[in-house]
C-alpha cells in the first residue's frame, strides 16, 4: 500500500470520523443503507470484495459473512478511529476472510483488474477528484466486476442546500467536490470512466426538521468549521467583514424561516444507490 498522505482535507475527514468512530453504530441508518446496497450487489459465495471507505466495517463483515472461507473482503478508510472500531467487530467475531487496512481511497494500488466487486457506502462525495477515482476502481474490478454506490443527492439535508445557494450569491462555493450534480450527471460520471449497465435508484429517507437544527448549519460550517473549513469560508471569510457576514447570516436563516410548515422544515434525505458493471473486453 503506497504510504498515506492525506492534504489537509482529507486530514480533516479523517479527524471528523476519529471523533464520531465510538458512537458511530448507534444509529440505525446506516445499516438499513448498507443492507439495501449489499442487496444490489449480489455479492456470491467465493467473491473478492472491495468495501470503500468502511468505516466501522458493518458492508465488510456483511460481504464476508456472503463470500464464506472461499472468498474475501478487503475494507479501506483513513480514519484509524473507525477502522479500530471495525477491526474489533471483526476479531470479535472470528473472521478469517476479511482485512481492514488504512488507505486514501483516490490512491489504492492494489493489483488491476483484482476484485468482482467494489462496495461504497456514504462516502463518494469525500472523493476530491470523482471522475479520476471512478477510473482507478474501475481498473481495479475484474472484467465483469460490479460496483454499488450509495451516496447522499445533492438535495438533501435542508441546511446545506440553502446555505449553499446563499452563499453562491457571494461568489463561494460550498465544498464543490462533496456534490454528485443530478442523477443524469451521475450516470455520465459512471459511463465516462467505462462502466456500462448504469442503474440508479432513490430513496427518501428525509423527515422534518426544526428551525434551530436547521439554522446550526451556519455555526457548524461557517462559525466553526471541522472538515470544510478550507474550501468553504476560510478563503471567504477574508473577504468579508463582519456587517457582511451578519449579513449573509441573515439571508440565511430568512431563507430558512421561509421554509416553516407547521410541522418543521422539510430535510429531504434522498439517497441514491448506483449500481453498474465493469464490461468484458472487446476481442472481435
Ligand atoms: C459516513 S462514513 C461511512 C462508513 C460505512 N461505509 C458505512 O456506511 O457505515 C464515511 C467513511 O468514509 C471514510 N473516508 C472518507 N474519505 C475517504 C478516503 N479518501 N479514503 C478512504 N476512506 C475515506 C471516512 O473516514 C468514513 O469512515
Amino acid at each position: 500500500m503506497k504510504p498515506l498522505a492525506l492534504d489537509k482535507f482529507k486530514q480533516g475527514v479523517a479527524d471528523f470520523y476519529d471523533r464520531r468512530s465510538r458512537s458511530y453504530d448507534q444509529g440505525q441508518w446506516h445499516p438499513q443503507i448498507c443492507d439495501r446496497l449489499l442487496e444490489y450487489a449480489r455479492i456470491g459465495a467465493g467473491q473478492t470484495v472491495l468495501d470503500i471507505g468502511t468505516g466501522t466495517g458493518y458492508l465488510a463483515i456483511a460481504s464476508a459473512q456472503r463470500v464464506g472461507d472461499q472468498g474475501h473482503v478487503t475494507g479501506v478508510d483513513i480514519s484509524p478511529g473507525m477502522l479500530q472500531q471495525a477491526q474489533r467487530k471483526i476479531q470479535r467475531l472470528g473472521l478469517s476472510n476479511v482485512v481492514v487496512q488504512r488507505a486514501d481511497a483516490e490512491a489504492l494500488d492494489y493489483p488491476s483488474h483484482h476484485f468482482d466487486v467494489i462496495l461504497c457506502a456514504h462516502t463518494f462525495p469525500w472523493m476530491t477528484d470523482k471522475a479520476a477515482t471512478l477510473r482507478l476502481w474501475y481498473q481495479l474490478l475484474k472484467p465483469r466486476g460490479r460496483i454499488a454506490v450509495h451516496t447522499p443527492a445533492d438535495t438533501a439535508y435542508i441546511g446545506a442546500v440553502v446555505l449553499r445557494r446563499v452563499l453562491a450569491e457571494y461568489g463561494l462555493e460550498l465544498e464543490p467536490s462533496n456534490r454528485l450534480g443530478s442523477i443524469e450527471q451521475c450516470r455520465q460520471l459512471f459511463e465516462k470512466a467505462g462502466f456500462e449497465a448504469v442503474e440508479i435508484y432513490t430513496e427518501q429517507h428525509g423527515s422534518y426538521t426544526t428551525l434551530d437544527q436547521a439554522k446550526a448549519i451556519w455555526e457548524s460550517v461557517v462559525v466553526n468549521p471541522s472538515i470544510t473549513a478550507p474550501k468553504v469560508v476560510g478563503d471567504g471569510r477574508s473577504r468579508f467583514s463582519a456587517t457582511e457576514l451578519g449579513k449573509i447570516k441573515a439571508e440565511l436563516y430568512a431563507e430558512l424561516e421561509a421554509l416553516q410548515t407547521e410541522q418543521g422544515l422539510w430535510n429531504d434525505l434522498t439517497t441514491v444507490y448506483i449500481l453498474a458493471d465493469k464490461p468484458e473486453p472487446y476481442c472481435g
